[in-house]
């Protein structure tokens, strides 16, 4: 069972031959950090252009790495949202035109989703993820807590009320003067600083939901900018003490999550889930709630947007015989149902 998959919801082009679900055949990515690198962030019209050129050399590229042609294919992947409208058409009217033309059925993955079965990737067979699951999806857009009993029943239990946490990361960067992309390039710079130099907030830590809040963390950091002397020093310990209150937040309600639902396994996935100090903690803490709970981390390739894990999630909703029509829209807000 080999799905072609498409990701193009931000500023990264991706195409993915996956077989089962699981076995990656191809994974091609055109990352567009160079172009927008000079703007200090995602500029919507030049993501959409450079989607458009890249796409199809990107297709001949997966078919062949996978060595593959369109007979092989069973099925096409692709993300109607959420992310940023020019950038989702590209791949979505793309997978619908090839559906259509190869005859070959569409499927509909939410982006979230996506992030959900990059934990699925390129494990041995036993090592796979059993329900019920609890999972943190951390990304540029995203900060979501998810419960599912089984494939494809998500039930959000936690979000941001504000800002993502890779916002959180992407924001924290600029104030201290570094360099697009944000969220590694801080995480880099907190390895060199103590992350107790400077105090932080923990927002929402005694509130009783699992929702979390980054804003304020934010304006914190903008306040001891403005009142510090930025010296090499000062600027490694604030960005490790802010990256310290991020994952304390984070860890606070993971664990929150897990005393309340009791799950089998935890997973962590989205761009944020390549952070060194989030996989340290969530290795070491979630333990302490359910000692024998399995931990998932997504190979650090599958973090950030890629199409293969579209592809591992399409293979669920293809089991499920769950295709979607060429009728399919974009929808930046698209929600996970
Ligand atoms: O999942 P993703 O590739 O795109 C979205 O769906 O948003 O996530 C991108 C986010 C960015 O905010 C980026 O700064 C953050 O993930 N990120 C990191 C790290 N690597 C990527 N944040 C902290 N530490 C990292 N190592
Ligand atoms: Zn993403």
């Amino acid at each position: 069972m080999k799905i072609l998959a498409f990701e193009t919801s931000c500023d990264e082009t991706g195409v993915a031959v996956v077989e089962n679900g699981r076995r990656v055949l191809s994974n091609l990515l055109f990352s567009q950090i160079k172009l927008h690198a000079p703007h200090g962030g995602v500029v919507p019209e030049i993501a959409a252009r450079n989607h458009l050129v890249k796409i199809i050399p990107l297709l001949d590229q997966a078919l062949k790495k996978a060595q593959v042609t369109k007979k092989d294919i069973n099925a096409i992947a692709t993300v109607p949202g959420p992310g940023l409208i020019s950038s989702l058409i590209v791949g979505l009217e793309t997978a619908k035109a090839l559906s259509f033309a190869w005859q070959k059925p569409l499927l509909a993955v939410n982006h979230l989703e996506g992030h959900f079965y990059s934990n699925w990737l390129e494990k041995n067979r036993k090592d796979q993820p059993r329900f019920p699951v609890v999972a943190l999806i951390v990304s540029g857009g995203h900060t979501t807590l998810i419960y599912a009993k089984d494939h494809l029943k998500f039930k959000i239990i936690g979000s941001t009320r504000d800002d993502a946490a890779g916002e959180a990361f992407d924001k924290g960067a600029r104030l201290l003067d570094l360099p697009y992309p944000g969220g590694p390039n801080l995480s880099k710079l907190a390895k060199q600083g103590n992350p107790m130099a400077f105090n932080f907030p923990r927002p929402m830590k005694t509130s009783p939901d699992l929702d979390f809040s980054f804003s304020g963390l934010k304006t914190d950091l903008l306040r001891h900018t403005q009142t510090t002397k930025l010296t090499p020093k000062t600027k490694k310990d604030l960005a490790a003490s802010y990256q310290e209150a991020i994952i304390d937040s984070l860890l606070i309600k993971a664990k929150k999550a897990v005393a309340q639902y009791q799950p089998f396994s935890f997973l962590l996935s989205g761009g944020v889930s390549a952070n060194y100090l989030l996989r340290q903690q969530i290795r070491f803490q979630i333990p302490k709630i359910i000692p024998d709970i399995k931990i998932f981390l997504p190979n650090l390739k599958f973090c950030t947007d890629n199409a293969a894990m579209i592809a591992a999630a399409g293979y669920q909703h293809y089991r499920q015989k769950n295709f979607a029509t060429l009728n399919l829209k974009a929808d930046p807000n698209l929600q996970l149902s």
